[in-house]
């Protein structure tokens, strides 16, 4: 039986497959600071990356609503497969029957939709999953706003797991960030800016920027997220108004809290109470 969704203001949720989705709500809560979240990370199923297009919804679709019967009324995914993959759907076949009132937003679009500003010569790199490579998402609303840009995606398989397991820092990962930096670079060697669409990768961003011609932008998206949700928020007083402001923030995941307080310690800017959920 479905629990029916409580009609009061709550915190704002952020879902992500792992701990990449704590890059998004750093960047959230420094702009943000006054209000309530709920952090949500599906650590015991992740990676999103190389599954498919059904599993990355169910996955997402059962997040969401367990953030939405939590009490939040926005809820942002923190994480580019799931923006890819399910945003679409579950706003479209999901949001109407729950409660049209809540929102759920993504990664992606707030990504696109400043690209054109930070790009001078209109070759843009897109270093992401093989999930939101392979979607073709960052191109088409990359469009939407700037018809003249050409976009340029390298899968990184592995980097999310180099992540996931502490190992950012270490000598073997320079193989892998070298490995499709090159390959990115091979594909159009006229690249300016390079969009990390994936919320992982900006833990590895001291080995991007040693592998990267000097000169070219590396965007990571937190900024960008943030402050496209203030944005929102202006435009739209009434779903701000549903957001609590306490400046308070849980942590939940579907793996054991205290493993998710040790992966998530280069993540996190505090000490956590973690507890542990079950999705279905
Ligand atoms: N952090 C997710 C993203 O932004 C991907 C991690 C995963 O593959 O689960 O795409």
């Amino acid at each position: 039986m479905t629990a029916t969704l409580p009609q009061t203001p709550g915190p704002i949720g952020v879902f992500d497959s792992g701990y990449g989705g704590l890059t998004i709500l750093h960047g959230i809560r420094q702009l943000l600071p006054q209000y309530d979240y709920v952090f949500l990370g599906d650590n015991a199923r992740a990676p999103y990356g190389p599954r498919s297009f059904d599993v990355v919804y169910e996955f997402t679709r059962q997040a969401v609503r367990k953030l939405f019967e939590m009490g939040c009324n926005l809820v942002i995914l923190g994480c580019n497969t799931a923006s890819a993959k399910a945003l679409r759907t579950i706003q479209q076949n999901d949001l109407p029957h729950w409660d049209p009132q809540r929102r759920i937003l993504g990664v992606i679009r707030p990504t696109a939709e400043v690209i054109g500003q930070l790009t001078k010569n209109r070759h843009v790199g897109l270093l992401a999953t093989e999930g939101t490579v392979r979607s073709g998402s960052y191109e088409l609303e990359i469009r939407k706003f700037w018809p003249d840009i050409r976009v340029t995606g390298v899968a990184c398989p592995f980097w999310v797991p180099l992540v996931e397991y502490n190992e950012a820092d270490s000598p073997g990962a320079d193989y892998f960030v070298k490995k499709r930096i090159d390959e990115l670079m091979a594909k159009d060697d006229a690249i300016d800016t390079i969009i990390l669409g994936c919320t992982h990768y900006p833990i590895l961003l001291p080995k991007i920027l040693k592998y990267t011609r000097p000169g070219i932008r590396i965007v990571p998206q937190g900024e960008y997220v943030a402050n496209s949700l203030q944005d929102y928020f202006a435009r739209h007083p009434e779903m701000e108004l549903k957001c609590t402001k306490g400046a308070s923030c849980h942590y939940l995941t579907t793996e054991n809290p205290e493993r998710f307080k040790e992966g998530a310690q280069i993540f996190l800017h505090e000490q956590a109470k973690v507890e542990h959920i079950d999705l279905e």
